[in-house]
């Protein structure tokens, strides 16, 4: 895609309506509700905090961006803090309140805040890979149609951002002179796979009692997310096929 195509696609896309989330959900299995109210809140506060980058975006000099892009950026920001506002709506539907601090969020922020435009794109687009496949895998394990809906539509917010992302790592590579490409190329891979290897562990293991009770373990999430790592780097995106669900037997049938 061009990179006005890109803005035309965030400028449409902010008008994106927000699923109707009644006031009050019924609860969840005793074993769902918990472990999933938490990885929520989890997800919630990384939402919410990604305000910076859009104005670096538009004071950087970067050749890889242009006035488009820097636009876009600037529109993808505010989708994330969409995503937020949506998110901390479910939780309090939920019957919880959303949080302020949770220990792998400060560490992200701080090491955020040191790190130049690009290797911040690259923790963002670390970020899409493990959110997408999260709210892919809650969009079809949660049974409840109100969280389905909520993790559906994100879930395809973060798929276009996936996208995007490629688009812009690509431009690196070819706004960067012939010479210094395959150098640029290899530390490229080498801090994604180290991060992406950092953000799967912490979601897959640390929200593993959530995944049990969806019926996947944390190796299977792994397994998702690199399926999307793999879309990052490969292929042109389109809506990804989903898997067979088997859900566990307790939570077929069930209406929340
Ligand atoms: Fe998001
Ligand atoms: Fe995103």
């Amino acid at each position: 895609m061009q990179t006005s195509e890109w803005l035309a696609y965030f400028e449409h896309n902010a008008g994106r309506a927000s699923p109707q989330t009644p006031a009050r959900l019924a609860p969840l299995p005793a074993k769902l509700q918990e472990p999933l109210v938490h990885a929520l809140q989890c997800f919630q506060l990384g939402e919410a905090g990604e305000g910076r980058i859009a104005q670096q975006a538009r004071q950087s000099t970067d050749p890889a961006l242009d006035d488009n892009l820097k636009e876009s950026i600037a529109f993808y920001v505010r989708e994330e803090g969409r995503h937020a506002t949506e998110l901390a709506r479910l939780i309090r539907a939920m019957g919880e309140a959303t949080i302020t601090k949770h220990m792998s969020e400060q560490l992200f922020e701080r090491s955020r805040r040191l790190m130049g435009l690009r290797a911040k794109m690259a923790v963002m687009a670390v970020a899409e890979v493990v959110g997408a496949a999260f709210y892919m895998t809650l969009a079809e394990r949660v049974p409840c149609p109100h969280i389905a809906d909520v993790m559906r539509v994100i879930s395809a917010d973060e798929d276009r951002h996936l996208e995007f992302q490629r688009g812009f790592f690509k431009r690196v590579l070819a706004t960067t002179p012939v010479l210094l490409r395959p150098i640029v190329a290899l530390g490229l891979w080498f801090w994604f796979l180290n991060v992406l290897a950092a953000g799967i562990a912490a979601v897959a293991f640390g929200h593993s009692r959530l995944f049990k009770a969806l019926g996947i373990g944390p190796w299977r999430f792994s397994w998702y997310c690199a399926r999307r790592f793999y879309r990052l780097a490969h292929v042109p995106t389109e809506v990804e096929v989903s898997e067979q669900v088997d859900l566990p037997s307790d939570l077929v049938g069930g209406t929340y």
